[in-house]
């Protein structure tokens, strides 16, 4: 991230990746309505894109790729950027600034990879740049940690543990180049609804959730098939359960070749490990020849939020 170091200048873009959980361990139900979780997290090559520029009032515009649906985002006041933008001024004790802030949107909406989060990120690092403001590192951490469980990992990205309700996070090493097929669906998943039904199926004596050793190792020795097998998120069964045809996709990614398919946090996007960047256009063009037409191909990791300068180049986002 790094805060501003640059002049006033009338529009800044920044960019934030979409996050995918490797492991994601849930705990058990806590007074403050969240879970415990021990998570890790990693950044992947789907993202939003956020340009602010000085208004006399807040507002919010939406552009999307042509299969994404924004239906669902809103654009008042309960936006994440906005509440991101509002929290920023209050830290900073400014009353009178406001600004427009478009999203472009890459990350598909409800899919539980987290693009409310970016957006919220690159907004804080977006309006930081605008208005100079210096803000420290930690400061945007904890303001981020305030607006939601992912933000924070939006803005430092790469590979990095998540502990608490997934707000604490903390770098990892990690010496791979992965390639994930993400097979987005339709409609959405609601995040409260699958850890409510997380709860109705684990019950009571859910052990506190950690990251497992042979994880990290995986993820230093860059071999995919070692990571392969460690891919876990306690989210999947209950996730499945509320939506069942998730299964089929599955099924369908480890046919095409996959290593493995994991969900995607709280879903419903599927995630396809695959052996090398050969490999996931293979897997991809065969889920598209089994019906899933808008699986894409994503790197990982890639850097957290960062400032992008568009010079009339093409937009060479999400390349197939
Ligand atoms: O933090 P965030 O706004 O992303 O969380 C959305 C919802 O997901 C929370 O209101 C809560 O219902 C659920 N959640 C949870 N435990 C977590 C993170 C999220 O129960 N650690």
């Amino acid at each position: 991230m790094i805060a501003g170091d640059d002049a006033t200048r009338a529009s800044v873009t920044v960019r934030a990746p979409a996050k995918i959980n490797l492991h994601l361990g849930v705990g058990a139900l806590g007074a403050g309505g969240f879970h415990p979780l021990a998570t890790v997290y990693q950044a992947i090559g789907l993202y939003e894109d956020v340009t602010v520029s000085d208004q006399q009032d807040w507002s919010v515009h939406l552009t999307g790729e042509a299969d994404l649906d924004l239906a669902d985002v809103p654009v008042d006041e309960s936006n994440l950027a906005v509440r991101a933008a509002r929290a920023l001024c209050v830290h900073h004790g400014l009353t009178d600034h406001a600004a427009r802030i478009e999203i472009r949107k890459g990350i598909p909406v409800a899919g539980g990879l987290a693009g409310g989060s970016a957006d919220a990120a690159a907004t804080l690092l977006a309006l930081d740049r605008l208005w100079d403001l210096r803000t420290s590192d930690e400061d945007l951490l904890r303001l981020g940690a305030d607006l939601g469980s992912d933000v924070p990992f939006a803005l430092l990205g790469g590979t990095a543990t998540g502990l608490g309700r997934g707000e604490e996070v903390a770098p990892l090493e990690d010496g791979g180049d992965w390639w994930w097929c993400v097979v987005p669906h339709a409609e959405g998943l609601s995040t409260p609804a699958v850890y409510r039904h997380f709860d109705e199926l684990s019950g009571d004596g859910v052990p506190p959730p950690a990251v497992p050793d042979e994880l990290r190792r995986a993820l230093a020795s860059g071999d995919p098939e070692r990571l392969a097998a460690q891919l876990h998120n306690d989210l999947q069964a209950p996730a499945l359960d509320l939506r069942p045809e998730l299964r089929r996709t599955f099924d369908d990614g480890v046919a095409a070749g996959a290593l493995a398919a994991l969900l995607s946090g709280s879903g419903p996007t599927v995630l396809l490990l695959c052996a090398d960047q050969a490999g996931v256009h293979e897997v991809r063009r065969a889920m598209v020849e089994a019906g899933h037409e808008r699986a894409v191909v994503a790197p990982g990791p890639v850097p957290g939020v960062h400032e992008v300068v568009y010079e009339n180049a093409p937009d060479t986002r999400n390349l197939r």
